[in-house]
């Protein structure tokens, strides 16, 4: 049978979890698991994030999959409903949501006799400046007003756009985020995704939204995820399935980019693209064989990779790291010219999960 396997590690989500706990010890956590938990598989995620205060994700099916699950815990549904049908199933299922847009504060008023009822929060979302989703300033002030007036519970919540970086909008933003809670006081909280968990512990408020740090790889370009006290919970791996010996002038693989300067042994490893490994490499990358960094040469194609084992002990069999805890997933994304958010999302079906 083919080898490629994704392994998660339960243990290294709580780790991380309680990594959160010490960062942000007043606020209530809502664990992101949007895009089935990261790619990580979200059935095997929840059960080791059952100490979280709550769960965020993108949209109501997300939702409806943790509820059929059997957990229930608060969920928040970070983009709203998509329409009022939507928000008759949230409320019934005890999801809150997210209000970004003027029909989706109308919806709300519709049901909320079926809202309140269930004590459901509405977080009401600011547009302080990364212009995706929300209310702009001055305006979420009277929104907040006229729905705490009409019995809601809210949050304000916003979403920084370079909390990973050193960039002026940050300022903009928080600024705005603190006017609008004031205006509104007294309002709950929100605003730190993992990299504003980090660099801002004043700004935790009542719920922070850690995604990619629980899952072990690090927010920040600069900054590794043993530098953060984080650990790798995806470990990627497949297995050599060929060996060759080729002489100096030999090339390897679709488009024989890679020429051989001098005789090396090479294996080739059961895993492509097909899988959701990456096929385009700006940089030279790498895999790991039991701690060692081994480069990979020539194109990746659908299914397989070539890599250089001249020295090594390798055989039919031997398992070869694509990412995890050697070879790292933000390092094969910075080769790849990619982040790890979005390598660890693109995984396809293909790989045995375990
Ligand atoms: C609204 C919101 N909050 C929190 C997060 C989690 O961000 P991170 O994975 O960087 O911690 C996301 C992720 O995209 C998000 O969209």
């Amino acid at each position: 049978m083919r080898q490629a396997t994704v392994y998660i590690d339960q243990e290294a989500l709580q780790y991380n979890l309680n990594r959160v706990k010490q960062l942000a010890p007043t606020a209530k956590i809502v664990s992101m698991v949007k895009a089935n938990a990261y790619g990580h598989g979200i059935k095997d995620c929840l059960a080791a994030l059952s100490s979280t205060d709550a769960f965020g994700v993108a949209c109501l099916e997300e939702a409806l999959e943790i509820r059929n699950l059997g957990y229930t815990q608060p969920i928040t549904l970070i983009e709203g409903v998509f329409s009022e049908d939507e928000m008759a199933i949230a409320i019934n299922s005890n999801i809150e949501i997210i209000v970004h847009h003027q029909p989706q504060i109308e919806w709300l008023l519709a049901h909320k006799a079926a809202y309140q009822a269930k004590n459901l929060k509405v977080w009401v979302k600011l547009n302080s400046g990364m212009n995706r989703l929300g209310f702009k300033v001055p305006d979420i002030i009277k929104i907040i007003h006229t729905l705490k007036a009409a019995g809601f519970t809210c949050v304000l919540a916003m979403h920084f756009a370079n909390a990973d970086a050193d960039n002026l909008l940050n300022e903009q933003q928080k600024n705005q985020f603190l006017q609008v809670k004031e205006a509104c006081s007294p309002v709950m909280g929100s605003c730190c995704n993992s990299a504003a968990i980090f660099k801002w512990p004043e700004l935790n408020f009542d719920f922070v939204r850690p995604g990619i740090m629980l899952y072990g790889a690090s927010p920040f370009a600069d900054q590794s995820v043993q530098a953060l006290d984080l650990q790798p919970v995806m470990t990627f791996t497949a297995e050599i399935i060929a060996l060759n010996h080729i002489h100096a002038g030999e090339v390897v693989g679709y488009g024989s980019t890679f020429t051989a300067e001098t005789a090396i042994d090479i294996a080739i490893v059961s895993i492509g693209y097909g899988d959701g490994y990456p096929r385009a490499f700006p940089k030279q990358n790498y895999v790991a064989i039991h701690g060692q960094s081994i480069p990979i040469i020539g194109r990746v194609a659908m299914d397989m990779i070539a890599i250089d084992v001249t020295g090594l002990n390798a055989t039919l069999g031997t398992v070869v790291e694509l990412w995890g805890k050697d070879r790292l997933v933000d390092d094969v994304a910075e080769a790849n010219g990619t982040i790890g958010y979005e390598l660890l999302c693109r995984l396809s079906n293909r790989p045995v999960r375990k």
